[in-house]
């Protein structure tokens, strides 16, 4: 382990050791178990998503004779109004796209940092990370890719045109809808939205915070999104991109318009793999979700893991979370913006790597992070004297299935709750926090703990790494599971345990979304387990030398819940078409017909 690592992991756990203990110690709560509805059945079309009216306006299209990728736009759009923390025009993220004629797509709308960002941007004169500089001020924010790609994805693989899916959303913005309990409260908490006071303003109304069963009208961010549809560019070269960049840099940001005017969205070629019979299709760099997934279900894929026990049980949670450890010690070290750090992708899904991995697994107990060694003579060394990558919290997944078999995951993100909280002037939307997803400086930990390498060191538009894992898994050349989560660093373990509790425990698609989760990404070397993770199960794995986590804080003011897997499942005989709304929250839907 390098230097850097070890001043990185001593950091957080000086941090961190009173939380964790605390967490051992007392007696955690047992919360009921989720309620577990059947899956929602549909023939023709499916479309899931943490907000029902956003999945409506999906449905909408697939209805209207749409295609998935014209449902997953009206999504976008319509999330962008109705989930305002984490849907998102002023952010980006990752379409994946699967036609059914078996083409694949990755859609990198990933925001970028400005021309004028730099390695040390949030350091002061001693080289210290100025405390909140990446997640909570205007230069937090990077180049917003969400308006340029989902424009790209409907003229490229949609039918209806922008118009058309974006009219939901205008429609949502203009007369309103009525506001959740927890959308609600997250607005009225947020610390984000009360720093910039325009933002407090706007969505708190001044200390007068919208309440449960309001109705939230949103005209300025209605006019914005018409001006949108009839051109989607005025965001990146119009007046549009003149007031944006204006207000950003009336709050102290970087971009410019000429900052816009750069920005690219990428199509680049999704990673493949196979699992049991079963293609992965997954999200390439700067995802660093794919490569990982792919590690993990190589490394899992020499063990009959329900031989060892079921969903859940010690056995199998052990060798997961083993699995996990070695493919975040890879996914920290090597991975970063694919234009700009060169990475052993090849090596690193390779199978011989994968059973090399194998042999340093006991079965019984676990191996400290600290002691772990990378199996010899498969890797270059990894780049060194870099850092970490902050991660936070708010990011939101949707998936859509369609009657002819084209499949969307799409993950998208603020990074943090309503970003970093500032309001893009009277355009009526906020401002992302992405670039505390880079390394702001060798061995500080990120929001989510991350302790990550160089490879992801902040330069002038460059994409941060992601930990976003949209993905689909295919059998006999048509969409079987269709998946994707939120939870920064979660994300990756979450999708892993999605499909493992699918493929291998057979579980259906909503038992497998509301399975009570379980984490590890090497360092913090610490098993995080959500609330309703069976306590029996942790104190089994504890003897075995782990330390556990039962309750972290994971998605602001609800402790220890964490990620929110929507997802879709085709059964391939019946073809009918499964939707699982994850129960974690209680706003979505999954909505077909
Ligand atoms: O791209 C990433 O990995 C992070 N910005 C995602 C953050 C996230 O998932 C927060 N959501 N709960």
């Amino acid at each position: 382990m390098s230097r850097w690592m070890v001043m990185g992991v001593l950091s957080w756990m000086a941090v961190t050791t009173a939380a964790l203990s605390s967490a051992q110690t007392a007696q955690p709560a047992i919360y009921p178990p989720l309620p577990n509805p059947p899956p929602v059945a549909a023939k023709h079309g499916m479309v899931v998503s943490i907000e029902k009216n956003a999945s409506q306006a999906g449905l909408e299209m697939l209805k209207d004779g749409g295609n998935a990728v014209d449902a997953a736009v009206a999504v976008g759009f319509a999330l962008a109004v109705t989930y305002p923390q984490a849907g998102n025009i002023g952010g980006g993220g990752f379409m994946l796209i699967r036609m059914h004629n078996g083409q694949s797509h990755f859609v990198d709308y990933r925001e970028e940092a400005p021309a004028a960002a730099s390695p040390d941007m949030y350091l002061d004169a001693q080289k210290n990370v100025v405390p909140g500089m990446s997640t909570a001020t205007a230069k937090a924010i990077g180049i917003p890719g969400t308006v340029a790609g989902l424009a790209y994805a409907e003229k490229t693989y949609g039918k209806l045109g922008l118009a058309k899916v974006m009219a939901p959303a205008i429609r949502l913005a203009t007369e309103g809808y009525i506001l959740p309990e927890e959308i609600a409260s997250s607005m009225a908490t947020s610390r984000a939205l009360a720093r910039f006071p325009d933002s407090k303003k706007h969505f708190q109304r001044d200390g007068n915070p919208y309440k449960a069963g309001d109705r939230l009208v949103q005209p300025e961010l209605a006019a914005t999104l018409k001006r949108i549809a009839a051109n989607p560019d005025v965001f990146y070269h119009g007046d549009m991109a003149e007031e944006l960049a204006a207000a950003i840099q009336t709050d102290g940001g970087l971009i410019t318009k000429a900052d816009l005017a750069s920005y690219k969205v990428k199509d680049r070629t999704p990673l493949t793999s196979n699992y049991r019979g079963y293609q992965i299709v997954t999200s390439p760099p700067p995802s660093s979700g794919g490569i990982t997934l792919i590690e993990i279900l190589n490394i899992l894929s020499g063990y009959d893991l329900h031989k060892l026990g079921p969903d859940r049980s010690p056995a199998q949670v052990h060798t997961i979370v083993e699995a996990f450890r070695r493919a975040y010690m890879d996914r920290n070290e090597y991975l970063g913006d694919p234009d700009f750090v060169k990475m052993p992708l090849a090596q690193l899904s390779s199978p011989q790597y994968a059973t090399a991995w194998r042999a340093s697994i006991d079965p019984v107990k676990a191996t400290p992070s600290a002691t772990l060694v990378r199996p010899a003579g498969f890797l270059p060394p990894p780049p060194t004297s870099g850092d970490t990558v902050h991660e936070s919290q708010q990011t939101t997944q949707f998936s859509v299935v369609d009657g002819e078999g084209d499949a969307v995951s799409n993950t998208y993100t603020l990074n943090g709750f309503f970003g970093c909280g500032a309001l893009a002037g009277n355009l009526g939307f906020v401002l992302n926090n992405e670039m505390d997803d880079f390394t702001s400086k060798p061995g500080v930990p990120n929001m989510f703990h991350l302790i990550q390498g160089p490879a992801n060191a902040i330069e002038p538009h460059k994409r941060p790494l992601s930990s976003m894992t949209p993905t689909i898994v295919v059998k006999n050349g048509r969409p079987l599971l269709v998946t994707g989560s939120p939870g920064g660093s979660t994300i990756i373990t979450t999708v892993a345990n999605d499909i493992i509790s699918v493929l291998d425990n057979g579980l259906n698609v909503q038992q497998a979304a509301d399975a009570p989760r379980f984490h590890h990404q090497y360092l913090p070397d610490v098993v995080q387990v959500d609330r309703w993770f069976p306590i029996p199960v942790l104190q089994d794995l504890r003897p075995e030398g782990y330390t556990t986590n039962h309750d972290d804080v994971a998605d602001g003011k609800d402790p220890g819940v964490w990620g929110d897997v929507e997802s879709i499942y085709v059964d391939p005989k019946s073809h009918e078409i499964l939707g699982a709304d994850d129960q974690r929250h209680h706003f979505g839907a999954a909505a077909g017909y």
